[in-house]
């Protein structure tokens, strides 16, 4: 199974080259300008391991069973009253590639472990901490005391951290290797998918090929949605109220009507835009399975039920669309009980604002700083040559996978084009949640963005088993950037936890194309082939 492409991934540019710089902070030092200052110089030698643990408070844990190379990290001057860190893995093996990996969630901090899962493929790797130290969910560095460093921390997370990150590493790599960087990638999900988009947006000459997961690229309105699904839903004491404890009874039927309903029944959804989901079954009475009152639904939760499945429309302005069928077991962070403590019934956070209001406040922030990536011509990013490889789960709970195919027809759109196809590609992932994991064993793992420290062993290099363009998003941008073959399917793999044994595997077709079964064995990916249509609609539920 072991391809000889990843090898030759590794050195198939002429300028595969020993590292002649030497790793030492007065060295660095004097390559970058007076703005910027490196903090930490390291050799690290083969197979070794870099990390700041806890003083980097988004991503405390180690890169492992790294390449030997040169770990830097660097302090940089974004405006008079804001400063940012970035990180760069400088291998001495260096293939002439820059991969800039991102963030995740409102997170500040050097993302060392992505770092490490680039570096293994040769490249020099890089990430930003975006401006601030925090975790993910921790908004407080935007609402400091100074409202003017809050501002220009919120625009240093919003896009000009990253860019300008990339803009010194290129200039970095290019004296210390004294050669330029050939080729520059990006690859991350959610808040780090947005941040593809925003390269490609503003800044089309940073990257060559960008993989794009799940992007939270439309945060005014995503956030606008979850506050209207909760307004919805609350007060906890209401006759129309669903508790979380009854999800995963919500998420059992919706598996029984809809799987069957693509064709194949394998315990996964393969296509739920095409599934026409009965609310009605799930009645108290209606069946003997739901006639137990604690476990069953009334006809006002029906009403939340069918709400929760509906496009969000504001007067006739289109918000965002439903989340799909099937992404029910992630539910419970969306709604419960991040924004809503049930022990105390308080509902007075931000989310509880009258719709209509928070839509046109999220608005004014998300313009002011530019946050939202919905300048969708992409023009720029294109007529350089750039790549798009853009994936989204079909079973994600956080953002909907349709606010990606929204994206995609968008940018068709403001481009007016029929197709994207020979440089933007969108796929969709049956079964896997918000950027990785399934509950339903359904293959999902592609070594895109953040995959990789979601299996149980670090410093995972690659698709274990599988390090070929067919199975590896990172192979597979390559491929297309450097050697223009566009990337027709991926095949994604479920291992069995704690092993590298297959469960399944199954091609993951560009949009609007879907796997159809052929027959044979199920569970394997040449049983499988793109030839079927997703439906392109709101979700259909009565
Ligand atoms: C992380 O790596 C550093 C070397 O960069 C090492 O000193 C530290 O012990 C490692 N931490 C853990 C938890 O292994
Ligand atoms: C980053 O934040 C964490 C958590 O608040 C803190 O422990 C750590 O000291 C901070 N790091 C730096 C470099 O200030
Ligand atoms: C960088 O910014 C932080 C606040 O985000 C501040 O505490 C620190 O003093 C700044 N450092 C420099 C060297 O400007
Ligand atoms: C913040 O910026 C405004 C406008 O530039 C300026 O008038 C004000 O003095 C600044 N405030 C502080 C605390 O620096
Ligand atoms: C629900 O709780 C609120 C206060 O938390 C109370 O005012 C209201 O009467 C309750 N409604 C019902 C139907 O119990
Ligand atoms: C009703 O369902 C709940 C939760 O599933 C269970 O604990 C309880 O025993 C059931 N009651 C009856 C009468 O079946
Ligand atoms: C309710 O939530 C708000 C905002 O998160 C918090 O400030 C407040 O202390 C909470 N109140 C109670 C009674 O828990
Ligand atoms: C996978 O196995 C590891 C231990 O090897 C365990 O910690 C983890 O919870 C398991 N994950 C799942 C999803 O079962
Ligand atoms: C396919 O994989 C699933 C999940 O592991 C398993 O339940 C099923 O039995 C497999 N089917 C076949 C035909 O091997």
């Amino acid at each position: 199974m072991r391809s000889s492409w990843f090898t030759a991934a590794l050195l198939c540019l002429p300028s595969a080259l020993a590292a002649s710089f030497e790793c030492s902070k007065p060295f660095i030092n004097n390559l970058l300008a007076d703005t910027a200052e490196a903090l930490i110089v390291e050799t690290i030698t083969e197979n070794g391991q870099f990390g700041q643990g806890l003083a980097d408070a988004a991503y405390p844990n180690n890169a492992t069973k790294l390449p030997a190379l040169c770990a830097i990290h660097v302090r940089a001057q974004s405006s008079p009253l804001s400063n940012f860190t970035f990180g760069l893995f400088m291998p001495d093996n260096w293939n002439g590639r820059l991969w800039t990996v991102g963030n995740g969630g409102y997170g500040g901090g050097v993302n060392w472990v992505d770092m490490g899962a680039a570096a293994q493929y040769g490249s020099a790797a890089l990430s930003s901490d975006t401006g601030h130290n925090a975790s993910s969910g921790d908004l407080s560095w935007a609402f400091g005391e100074d409202q003017n460093a809050s501002a220009e921390r919120v625009t240093d997370w919003a896009h000009r951290a990253i860019h300008q990150s990339i803009v010194i590493s290129k200039e970095l790599i290019n004296k210390a290797y004294q050669d330029p960087v050939k080729y520059s990638y990006f690859s991350s999900c959610s808040t780090g998918g947005r941040q593809a988009m925003m390269g490609a947006q503003m800044y089309p000459e940073d990257f060559d090929g960008v993989v794009v997961g799940a992007p939270s690229y439309w945060m005014s309105h995503a956030v606008s949605w979850v506050n209207k699904n909760v307004v919805k839903n609350l007060p906890p004491n209401a006759t129309h109220f669903i508790p979380s404890t009854l999800f995963p009874m919500i998420g059992k039927e919706v598996m029984r009507q809809c799987d069957a309903q693509d064709g194949v029944k394998d315990g996964i959804i393969s296509d739920p835009f095409a599934c026409n989901f009965r609310t009605e079954a799930l009645l108290c009475g209606a069946t003997p399975e739901y006639s137990n009152t604690t476990n069953c639904l009334n006809e006002a939760q029906l009403g939340t039920l069918r709400n929760i499945w509906q496009d969000y429309y504001e007067g006739e302005e289109f918000v965002f669309p439903s989340l799909s069928l099937g992404a029910e077991d992630q539910w419970v962070p969306m709604y419960y009980p991040r924004f809503l403590d049930s022990s105390t019934s308080n509902t007075s956070s931000i989310y509880g604002l009258v719709s209509p209001v928070l839509l046109k406040l999220a608005e004014q922030v998300t313009t002011s700083f530019e946050i939202d990536a919905t300048k969708f011509d992409l023009s720029a990013f294109h007529e350089r040559g750039g790549k798009m490889f853009h994936y989204h789960g079909l079973a994600d709970g956080d953002f909907s996978p349709r606010s990606s195919i929204f994206f995609h027809d968008q940018v068709k759109k403001a481009m007016n084009v029929q197709s994207t196809d020979d440089w933007y590609r969108l796929f969709m992932i049956p079964g896997m949640q918000h950027c990785f994991d399934s509950t339903i064993d359904a293959p999902w793992y592609i070594a895109g963005g953040s995959q990789a420290w979601r299996l149980w062993e670090p410093g995972v290099r690659s698709v274990p088993g599988f390090e070929d363009p067919e199975h590896d998003a990172t192979l597979a941008m390559i491929r297309w950037v450097e050697e223009n073959k566009p990337i027709d399917k991926i095949v994604a793999t479920a291992f069995k936890n704690g092993t590298w044994d297959v469960v399944r595997q199954r091609p993951i077709c560009p949009w609007p194309t879907r796997a159809v079964f052929m027959g044979g064995d199920v569970n394997a990916s040449d049983s499988w082939e793109c030839s079927g249509q997703y439906r392109d609609g709101p979700t259909i539920v009565s």
